[in-house]
């Protein structure tokens, strides 16, 4: 599928708690750090006709159908990396953060995030990045490889895989590397419950955009974004991701955190949405001073 036969269709998850724990209220102004299809927006600005919102993302093709859904004079719209956004001076009711890639993102195939379709091998989510997933496969050394895919995606064979690719390499697509990953391990891995491209595939996306040193940069500045009272949450979908968001909540002199254990989906919402299933929310206050 190509963007223009895709409709932007993302369903949020842990809405009802999301849009709970931040408390929006009304006249209230909230930043909502990966706008995906306006979904999350949509509903805090629902609160009330006077919410205000900034939405940023890194992918035009958010940005665009999120304008195209959300009542435009009360969002303002800023594409990049949520990490480099810099508020002048604004300061937040609330911010949230809905972490990793959207469905219509990974559906297209053309944007080359799953191995499920012949695809060039690109996961960027800022397609005015020069790195794509390509250049990484066919560049970097065997050893940088290994540590990508133990690293970012947790993979036990991960030396094994990377000799393989530095083998067979260069790769154009992301099905002809998916099938070299499920060559080089064991048969029994290879028939296992997930394929054995999954982590390799995360691994890559997670270093492309350099998503954990971003998230660890956006926790870092965004308490300074906040209102005192005011309240960040992070929805998170792999531990990687998540271990950074509850030790750095825990470690900031500016924040207090509100959900000692993360909050998970219902089994309604995962037997609607089998994304949520993996989805894990933390909040945190501003502390008020004095
Ligand atoms: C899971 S989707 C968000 C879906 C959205 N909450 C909704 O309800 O429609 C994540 C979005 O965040 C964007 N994104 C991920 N990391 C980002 C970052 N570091 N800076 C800005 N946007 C980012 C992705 O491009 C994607 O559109």
């Amino acid at each position: 599928m190509t963007e223009s036969s895709v409709e932007f269709e993302h369903i949020p998850v842990l809405s009802r708690e999301a849009i709970a724990h931040l408390q929006v209220r009304e006249g209230g102004l909230y930043l909502d750090a990966t706008l995906g299809g306006g979904g999350h927006s949509g509903l805090i600005l629902a609160v009330a006709p006077d919410v205000r919102l900034v939405g940023i993302d890194r992918d035009d093709w958010a940005i665009q159908a999120a304008r195209s859904r959300l009542e435009g004079d009360r969002v303002t719209f800023w594409q990049g990396n949520f990490a480099e956004y810099d508020p002048r001076g604004q300061e937040f009711d609330g911010i949230l953060a809905d972490l990793g890639v959207s469905s219509p993102q990974f559906d297209q195939g053309d944007r080359g995030f799953s191995f499920q379709t012949e695809a060039p091998l690109d996961m960027r989510m800022d397609r005015r990045q020069e790195l794509t997933a390509a250049d990484l496969i066919n560049h970097y050394d065997e050893a940088q490889l290994a540590d990508i895919f133990y690293h970012y995606g947790e993979e036990r064979l991960s030396r094994r895989i990377a000799r393989r690719i530095v083998e067979r390499r260069p790769f154009t697509t992301t099905t002809a590397l998916a099938d070299a990953i499920a060559s080089s391990v064991p048969r029994k891995y290879r028939y296992g419950r997930i394929h054995p491209a999954t982590r390799v595939f995360q691994a890559l996306r997670i270093a492309v955009n350099e998503e954990l040193s971003s998230l660890e940069k956006l926790i870092d500045v965004a308490p300074t974004w906040l209102k005192p009272g005011g309240r960040i949450g992070i929805i998170s979908f792999h531990s990687l991701e998540d271990r950074i968001v509850k030790h750095r909540f825990r470690n900031s002199p500016l924040l207090q955190v509100i959900t000692k254990k993360p909050i998970i989906a219902q089994p309604d919402e995962i037997q609607e949405n089998r994304r949520s299933r993996s989805a894990k929310l933390r909040f945190a206050e501003k502390i008020k001073k004095g």
